[in-house]
C-alpha cells in the first residue's frame, strides 16, 4: 500500500468517530486533507457537523468542499479534533508543525474534549526527535530568541542545527499568525516534557510542536491494516 493510500485509510477509520451534531476541530497537513475530503462526502450526504479549521489552508479546502465552518470565538468548546502528526510515540506524545500550523493546531486540540491523531505507520517512533522540532517564534528579537532556544536545549544536552524556516522562494516562512518557525534538529528528545517547559519559559517562543498529553487516540494505517492506539 502506498503512503498516500495509508493516509486515506487512517482518515477513513477516524471518520467512524465522527457523530452527528459534533463540533469538530479539523487538522492541517496532507493526512488531515484526506480526512476533509472524506468528511465532505459525509456532510454532502446529510451529516451535520460544524468544523473549526486549524489553518487558513484547511479552511479554504473545507469551504471549497462544503464543510460548514465556525471559529473558536463562536464555538469555544469542541467535541473532537482530528489531525495529523509528524511523529508519534507510544505515549501518544507528538511532534507537529511540519506544515507550520502548530499554534492553531494546539489551541484547537486544547479546546477539544478528545483528540485523534491520524497517520501512516512511518510516523510512529520509539523516541521523538528525528523530525526537526518546529518552534514558532515572534519576529521581534529573533536572534536573541534563537540563542535562548539553543541555550535552553543545551542545558538538556540537546544540540543540533536550528534553522529559520524558509519558503520555496527563499523568503522567511510566515505562519498564519505572522510568526516565524525555527526547525530544531536536536535528534532524540529523551525528556519531551522538560524541553517543552524550557521552551515555554522563553518569551520570544510563541509555541512549539511538542504535543504532550493532548492526543487520546491514534489511528495508524500500516501495510496490513489500521491500528488503534490509546494514550
Ligand atoms: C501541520 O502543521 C502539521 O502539524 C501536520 O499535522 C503534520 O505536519 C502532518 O502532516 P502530514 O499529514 O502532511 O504528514
Amino acid at each position: 500500500m502506498s503512503q498516500q493510500s495509508m493516509k486515506i485509510e487512517a482518515a477513513r477509520a477516524a471518520l467512524e468517530y465522527v457523530e452527528n451534531g459534533m463540533r469538530l476541530g479539523i487538522g492541517s497537513g496532507s493526512t488531515a486533507e484526506e480526512f476533509v475530503k472524506l468528511l465532505a462526502e459525509r456532510v454532502n450526504a446529510g451529516l451535520e457537523i460544524i468544523g473549526v479549521p486549524t489553518s487558513e489552508r484547511t479552511a479554504k479546502l473545507c469551504t471549497e468542499l462544503g464543510v460548514p465552518l465556525s471559529s473558536l470565538d463562536e464555538t469555544p468548546q469542541l467535541d473532537l479534533t482530528i489531525d495529523g502528526a509528524d511523529e508519534l510515540d507510544a505515549n501518544l506524545s507528538l511532534i507537529k508543525g511540519g506544515g507550520g500550523a502548530l499554534l492553531r493546531e494546539k489551541i484547537v486540540a486544547f479546546a477539544s474534549k478528545k483528540m485523534i491523531v491520524i497517520a501512516d505507520g512511518s510516523k510512529v517512533v520509539e523516541k521523538l526527535g528525528a523530525f526537526p522540532l518546529p518552534i514558532e517564534v515572534n519576529i521581534f528579537g529573533l536572534a536573541a530568541t534563537k540563542q535562548a532556544v539553543e541555550d535552553a536545549a543545551g542545558k538538556l544536552n540537546l544540540t543540533g542545527a536550528i534553522k529559520i524556516r524558509e519558503n520555496r522562494d527563499g523568503d522567511e516562512f510566515k505562519t498564519d499568525g505572522g510568526h516565524l518557525i525555527l526547525d530544531a534538529s536536536f535528534g532524540h528528545i529523551c525528556d519531551p516534557e522538560a524541553l517543552s517547559n524550557a521552551l515555554h519559559a522563553i518569551p520570544g517562543v510563541v509555541e512549539h510542536g511538542l504535543f504532550i498529553g493532548l492526543a487520546d487516540v491514534a489511528v495508524v494505517a500500516q501495510e496490513n491494516g489500521v491500528e488503534i492506539k490509546t494514550a
